[in-house]
């Protein structure tokens, strides 16, 4: 009879992948994944470096080791494409960039990186800090706002404001503001629900559906004007008017409606959510809003925010890294093309894979404390040696955020202003609930406002 080496059958022989406790039949993991999702997702590190799911009768694979999951996201990324999470997402975004896989994104990536080239970036600093000082000069002190609509309102009125320069783009500019929200809602559940719910009469699935329409046709009247008038308002719709593809065509309306609507979507709520985690973890530490006054009254003298200053702003930059760490993105998504060996486990054909930032940068392995929010964690050594893919707040690789700087530039140019003007405490008694969406966002934030002196000219 053939004996095998022990050691050659262990070098041989893909690892088990062990499977996530709790699976109900039928159902799988779907309550821990609707009703605690980020937590659900964080717990299972303890379980091993890869763990399998199950999302209501499919497996899905769970990476927690960032090894893996850089491999999946960068080394090893032609052996994958996006995942189901993606596939849902079409409904929306049809062929956006933040959709498609293989040559056609590469080949769409190509054409419109220019419109986030760092320079073009640099120019749209103006825009966020004008529309974060119109949005926080409207507040009054003792007055409670909703922080998290407010920076909604905020990062929809940048990204509309970047789209769309011309009124031609207003409705267009309306509809995103007010029914993406919706949409964004819509979108996450449709990826934990099957299909026929979907089809069914019931309000959420009605509103949903009327929602997208209207941002959709809004969306496609702005196109079909800027078109028409065939001027250049020097705003991204102009640019994606202007371009043209290899043999020198121009970009289809369709083509410029999945982008318009894709850096909609990939913009808000993104940003607002983080914006909104800034000012609620800056109204709980007193002791590190006062060291950020201290910088924002030493780098800026009471001047509004440029983006030259980005790189003084040391520890406003520290403190976002840690929002990004601690209220990353929950979930997005991977899928095989075949059988795939991923370090020591062999993947099937067509699996789904989970990559989860928040989970990820919950690790007390690379984080320490993770559940404390420390900004100086990032001026630490350890933090500066952590293993590639343990933080990806952008993700990695060739579907990385193409617009990681624009965000970080929004969101410090964003907080200068408001910290400049403002002190931000939160409601006494009021518990702040995380709930993730697309972005994992606080579900209310109330918030009181309180002079700070000397208050900043715009
Ligand atoms: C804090 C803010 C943001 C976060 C945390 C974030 C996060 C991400 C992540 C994780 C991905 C990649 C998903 C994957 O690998 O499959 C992504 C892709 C993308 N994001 Fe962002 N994003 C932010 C802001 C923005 C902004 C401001 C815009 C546009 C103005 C934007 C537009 C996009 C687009 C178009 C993609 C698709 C890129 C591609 O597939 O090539 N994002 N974002």
């Amino acid at each position: 009879m053939l004996r095998m080496n022990p050691v050659i059958l262990e070098e041989v022989m893909p690892k088990p992948i062990p499977e996530a406790p709790g699976a109900l039949p039928l159902i799988g993991h779907a309550l821990p994944l609707a009703r605690r999702r980020t937590q659900f997702l964080a717990s299972l590190a303890e379980l091993g470096g890869i763990v399998r799911i199950n999302m209501v009768g499919m497996p899905a694979y769970v990476l927690t080791d960032p090894d893996l999951v850089w491999r999946v996201l960068v080394s090893e990324g032609r052996n994958y494409h996006r995942g189901r999470m993606f596939d849902k997402m079409t409904e929306v975004l049809g062929n956006g960039l933040a959709t498609i896989s293989g040559k056609a994104h590469h080949e769409t990536r190509r054409i419109l990186q220019p419109t986030f080239h760092h320079q073009k970036v640099a120019s749209y600093a103006s825009i966020m800090t004008g529309v974060a000082d119109a949005v926080s000069s409207a507040w009054r002190a003792g007055q409670v706002i909703e922080v998290d609509q407010a920076m909604n309102d905020l990062t929809a009125r940048v990204v509309n404001g970047i789209l769309f320069a011309s009124e031609m783009g207003a409705r267009a500019a309306d509809a995103i503001q007010l029914r993406l929200p919706e949409v964004m809602k819509g979108m996450l559940t449709r990826t934990l629900i099957p299909g026929a719910w979907q089809k069914l009469p019931l309000p959420a699935n009605i509103r949903y559906d009327r929602a997208n329409q209207e941002m959709h046709a809004a969306i496609d009247e702005a196109i079909a004007a800027y078109r028409a008038e065939g001027k250049d308002h020097s705003d991204m719709l102009s640019t994606l008017l202007a371009l043209r593809d290899d043999d020198g065509n121009p970009m289809t309306d369709q083509w410029i409606h999945d982008q318009v609507i894709t850096v909609a979507v990939g913009g808000i709520e993104t940003t607002s959510a983080a914006l909104a985690w800034c000012l609620h973890q800056i109204g709980v530490h007193p002791e590190m809003e006062q060291r950020l006054h201290a910088e924002l009254d030493e780098v800026l003298g009471g001047r509004p925010p440029e983006f030259a200053d980005l790189p003084r702003l040391v520890y406003t930059g520290r403190i976002v890294l840690e929002v990004l760490r601690m209220h990353a993105v929950a979930v997005y998504m991977r899928r095989t093309l075949d059988l795939t060996q991923l370090g020591e486990f062999e993947l099937p054909a067509k699996a789904e894979i989970i990559i989860s930032p928040y989970a990820l940068h919950r690790n007390p392995r690379y984080f320490p404390d993770p559940d404390v929010f420390d900004p100086d964690r990032w001026a630490s050594e350890a933090t500066k040696k952590l293993p590639k893919g343990a933080y990806i707040p952008f993700s990695a690789g060739g579907s990385k955020c193409i617009a990681d700087n624009f965000a970080i530039l929004e969101i410090t140019m964003a907080l200068a202003v408001i910290c400049s003007r403002w002190r931000l405490r939160g409601v006494p008694g009021k518990q702040v609930k995380e709930i993730t969406t697309g972005a994992t966002r606080p579900d209310r934030l109330p918030m009181i406002v309180a002079a700070r002196t000397p208050a900043m000219a715009v």
